[in-house]
């Protein structure tokens, strides 16, 4: 089979698994997408949840299409310290060693984050913030050294909306330090293991609007910053949320990234929000795709991108398939924003990925 792992490696990682799914591996002769990826330079995933030990067609999903995993919350700071005593490592252990089996690029998504921050964080001084700030880094970096290959270090430092000078996010952290938490967290990540790839994570710059100008702007002094104060840096990430309902331009996008001399960059979070499109499926699916189609091929023009990652793999286990049974979206319906449906099946922005990342000029 087409994947990074050997058939029979594959099948033993399956062992156990109903008929049906075996003979499922076996029919996989079709090439999955991290080896079209491949071809062009690009090491291809997507991020991943406890669901891929639950639900084994979906497993293979990864196994069959995936070079690297992102912890999608199973190493955010709320999930691995429920409680001030409590460090809860089993499902990102789970994960991490899921991926070092399954030979995957493992993303640890992320150290610090301004938002989501328990309630115990917060009713903390803030001089034992600042401990728990260095303790954390320190803990969980050793602890995934050799293993964790890349660090979201710092995710989404911007936020122009909370009125703070430079445009940056508040929470905890930044109340703590103020923006100097980002070189210190680079700084504490660097001697906790010297080998991972250090990325600050950032999401809306793809947008055309008045955030997005303004999280760009942010972005490039910060990294003008980091490289004047000597922080240890290796890449940036863009999420990649599309928001095909907000202005966008692509190529303004990509000559955005070329802007970044010396870093590698990243593609984090791929995928299409596809509330503003038709109901037809058959309609929304082609919208959705010809999204995925155009940014990829914009950005991958970039030679400084090396990695696309999507948040997740199948529509159902979408962020937004949450938002959508919270009630939290404009429209009922079930979003499609990945290149798999919830059967598995290949949609239409598959095939716009794989021809994507097939006309990359390399070399
Ligand atoms: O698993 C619990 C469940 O037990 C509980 O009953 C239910 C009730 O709300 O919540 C479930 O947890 C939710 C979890 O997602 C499930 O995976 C949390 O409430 C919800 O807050 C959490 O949202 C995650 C969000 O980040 C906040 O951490 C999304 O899954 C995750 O995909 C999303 O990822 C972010 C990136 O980290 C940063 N960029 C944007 C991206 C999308 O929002």
């Amino acid at each position: 089979m087409s994947t990074n792992l050997s058939r029979r490696k594959t099948l033993g990682l399956l062992a156990g698994a109903p008929v049906a799914m075996r003979a499922a591996a076996s029919r996989a002769a079709a090439q999955g997408l991290a080896d079209i990826a491949r071809k062009a330079k690009i090491t291809y995933g997507a991020s991943a949840g406890a669901v891929i030990f639950d639900d084994a067609d979906y497993r293979l999903l990864y196994l069959e299409h995936c070079r690297a995993l992102t912890t999608d919350v199973d190493m955010k700071f709320d999930w691995l310290r429920p409680a001030a005593d409590k460090w809860d490592w089993g499902p990102a252990d789970r994960l991490a060693d899921f991926a070092l089996r399954t030979g995957m690029t493992l993303r640890g998504h992320t150290l610090i984050w301004n938002e989501n921050a328990p309630d115990w964080l917060k009713k903390l001084s803030l001089a034992q913030i600042r401990r728990v700030f260095d303790e954390h880094i320190e803990t969980v970096v050793s602890r995934y050294a050799g293993k964790v290959a890349v660090w979201d270090v710092v995710n989404e430092p911007f936020w122009p909306g909370h009125g703070k000078p430079g445009g940056y996010r508040t929470g905890p952290w930044y109340e703590a330090f103020g923006p100097d938490y980002i070189a210190r967290a680079l700084r504490r990540a660097r001697a906790a293991d010297p080998r991972a790839k250090l990325a600050i994570n950032e999401a809306h710059c793809e947008r055309m609007d008045a955030v997005g100008k303004g999280i760009r702007a942010g972005m490039r002094r910060l990294a003008a910053h980091l490289q004047d104060v000597d922080a240890p840096l290796d890449v940036l990430g863009f999420q990649g949320h599309l928001q095909p309902q907000l202005p966008f331009d692509d190529a303004r996008f990509a000559a955005f990234l070329r802007r970044f001399a010396g870093l590698e960059l990243h593609i984090t979070e791929l995928d299409v929000n596809d509330e503003s499109f038709p109901d037809s499926i058959r309609r929304r699916d082609a919208l959705v795709a010809a999204r995925y189609g155009n940014f990829l091929e914009a950005v991958l023009a970039v030679p400084a991108v090396t990695t696309v990652i999507n948040w997740q793999l199948a529509d159902h286990y979408s962020w937004y398939a949450g938002l959508a049974r919270a009630g939290q979206l404009r429209s009922r319906r079930a979003p499609r924003p990945l290149p798999f449906d919830s059967a598995y099946g290949r949609k239409p922005a598959w095939f716009a990925m794989a021809r994507a990342f097939g006309r990359r000029k390399t070399g």
